[in-house]
């Protein structure tokens, strides 16, 4: 049995993170996940307290197991979503797209396990000194908003940072990723991509169409010029947004064209104009499983891995 020290700090069987996922994880996901025995996350995204309120509490009809929820930092609704978590006696914070300083002492005071994602070596550090409980180290191969660095490069730089759990994140999706990252030195994985084609995920049937048929090079990166660089699969609109780009537009003109285009896609599989946010490791992702069996092939595919590898030391 695959077990670590992250597996006893949070109460879950099974130290795999179902990433939070803007517009796509929710209580659906997130509670079959925890079902399964990992860490199922409700993202609270661009959404008000009562949407959040109303997910959590969906989510608690499905299971009594621990789950958490994504906070984005950059949502306007950011500062009533933080009192939500505590309202509603949320066991795990994970906050993207930031710096979550300005929450960690009220979180850390209601007894709330804050798990900040990081792109950095400086801001793991920093979270780090401020109370967090572990932090998730996601490299650049990850669906959704990106840094620079790749998960292979980050994930042992940061453990090697902080004295506290790494969970990494970016570029796993079988139980060979689950045992590499182990390696590096962490002590769990977050998952997003995989878990877009769980039979839970309610996200658009042409997204997962485009997932399932997705290879090593479907993806790209843009908005770099923003400062808020994204990833997704190449489509009408990333080959629109990039040629934008390329032609000197400006954040803002940037930052209107994206407005929307994830909902569009998650919602409305609206193909043209869909934002279709996705990992480097879709190409791997060819099978609509239930969050059950994806948790399990993860885990036992790390357990045989792990097992085997030491055939290869003399
Ligand atoms: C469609 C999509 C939406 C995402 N939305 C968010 C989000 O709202 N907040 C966040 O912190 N991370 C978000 N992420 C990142 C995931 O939580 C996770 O860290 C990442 O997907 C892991 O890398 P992988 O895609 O290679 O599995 C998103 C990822 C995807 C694919």
């Amino acid at each position: 049995m695959l077990k670590t020290p992250l597996c006893e700090l949070l109460g879950i069987e099974k130290p795999v993170f179902q990433g939070g996922m803007a517009w796509i994880a929710d209580a659906s996901l997130a509670s079959a996940v925890s079902e399964a025995g990992g860490l199922g996350i409700i993202a609270a995204m661009n959404a008000d307290a009562n949407w959040l309120r109303d997910q959590i509490h969906e989510l608690r009809t499905k299971t009594d197991k621990p789950f958490g929820v994504n906070v984005m930092l950059m949502s306007p609704f950011a500062d009533e979503v933080a009192q939500v978590v505590i309202d509603e006696r949320v066991p795990v914070v994970v906050t993207g797209a930031g710096n979550p300083a300005k929450y960690m002492k009220a979180w850390n005071e209601a007894g709330i396990k804050v798990i900040p994602v990081v792109a950095s070596v400086a801001l793991a550090r920093l979270v780090a000194r401020r109370g967090a409980t572990a932090v998730v180290a996601e490299g650049t191969e990850s669906g959704g908003h990106i840094g620079e660095t790749s998960t292979m490069a980050l994930v042992p730089q940061v453990v090697d940072a902080v004295d506290i759990p790494v969970v990494a994140a970016g570029g796993i999706a079988d139980g060979r990723g689950v045992a590499a990252a182990f390696m590096l030195g962490a002590a769990g994985v977050q998952v997003g991509t995989r878990f877009l084609v769980a039979d839970e995920c309610t996200v658009s049937e042409q997204y997962k169409e485009m997932v399932l048929k997705a290879n090593d090079t479907s993806t790209r990166a843009t908005g770099r010029s923003t400062g808020h660089p994204v990833r997704a699969l190449k489509s009408p609109f990333t080959n629109a947004y990039a040629k934008s780009e390329a032609a000197g537009a400006s954040s803002e003109e940037l930052g209107a064209m994206g407005t929307g285009a994830l909902r569009k896609a998650a919602m409305d599989g609206n193909y043209e104009e869909g934002s279709f946010l996705c990992g480097q490791i879709a190409g791997m992702v060819n099978e609509c499983q239930s969050a059950r069996e994806i948790v399990d092939d993860l885990v036992d595919g790390a357990e045989r891995v792990l097992k085997g590898a030491s055939a290869w030391v003399a």
